[in-house]
């Protein structure tokens, strides 16, 4: 299962990228908007930190301004994953898009047959996003389950599921369980999965024990 990391910040980008733990990165306009940054600069500092797939969304909404914009992020760096959003304009761009060889990572995915269309208009990943549907008191991993059935089903599919608005560490137990390709998680969420209070106890105890022998192995 490949990781991205969620987040238009360079700093943790780089950080997390250095545990090598990092395929990939995506970004989103809001979160662009929060680091207060220049789009094109920040994604081609990222592209450099994260040699993956580095998904640059399209603010456009017409297909063929979606494919100009489309121009200008591609032409950044090799590893820009141009993103779309699951909008009939979206997937013929992702169709003219595909058809260039251009990675596209088709957005704001919350139904089954959404992702059904992406695939078929040749996205590279489609992107459900389950905390946004959990928020709204529908079932997240539900979707992610259906998916992946879905493209079972028919595996001259290559899309891949790109778990997005990911919350908590349990979404990605269920995504791994589920066989997600791909999730894409917020830094601290990143972090968090590697927390166990038994793997710190056990850590302390091994370590005041080492203590109390006196001896150092270097
Ligand atoms: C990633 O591609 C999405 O834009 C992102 O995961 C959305 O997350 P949010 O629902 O926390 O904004």
């Amino acid at each position: 299962m490949k990781f991205f990391v969620d987040s238009a910040d360079i700093e943790a980008i780089s950080d997390l990228a250095a545990t090598g733990m990092v395929d990939g990165v995506t970004t989103n306009p809001s979160l662009v908007a929060k680091s207060g940054r220049d789009f094109k600069e920040l994604i081609g500092e990222i592209c450099q930190a994260v040699k993956g797939p580095v998904s640059a969304e399209v603010t456009a909404t017409q297909a063929d301004a979606m494919l100009a914009e489309a121009a200008e992020l591609a032409a950044i760096a090799e590893n820009v994953c141009i993103k779309v959003p699951l909008t009939w304009d979206g997937l013929r761009a992702t169709r003219a898009l595909a058809d260039m060889g251009r990675q596209v990572n088709v957005t704001l995915c919350f139904s089954a047959n959404q992702a059904l269309l992406a695939a078929k208009a040749g996205a590279a990943f489609i992107s459900p996003f389950v905390g946004r549907l959990d928020d709204t008191g529908a079932d997240g991993m539900g979707l992610i389950a259906d998916i992946r059935q879905i493209y079972d089903n028919y595996p001259d599919l290559e899309t891949e599921i790109l778990v997005a608005s990911v919350r908590s560490p349990e979404h990605i137990r269920q995504s791994a369980l589920i066989g997600a390709d791909v999730a894409t998680l917020p830094p601290d969420v990143l972090r968090s999965l590697i927390n166990h209070p038994l793997t710190d106890k056990g850590l302390a105890a091994f370590l005041a024990d080492w203590q109390k022998t006196g001896q150092s192995i270097t």
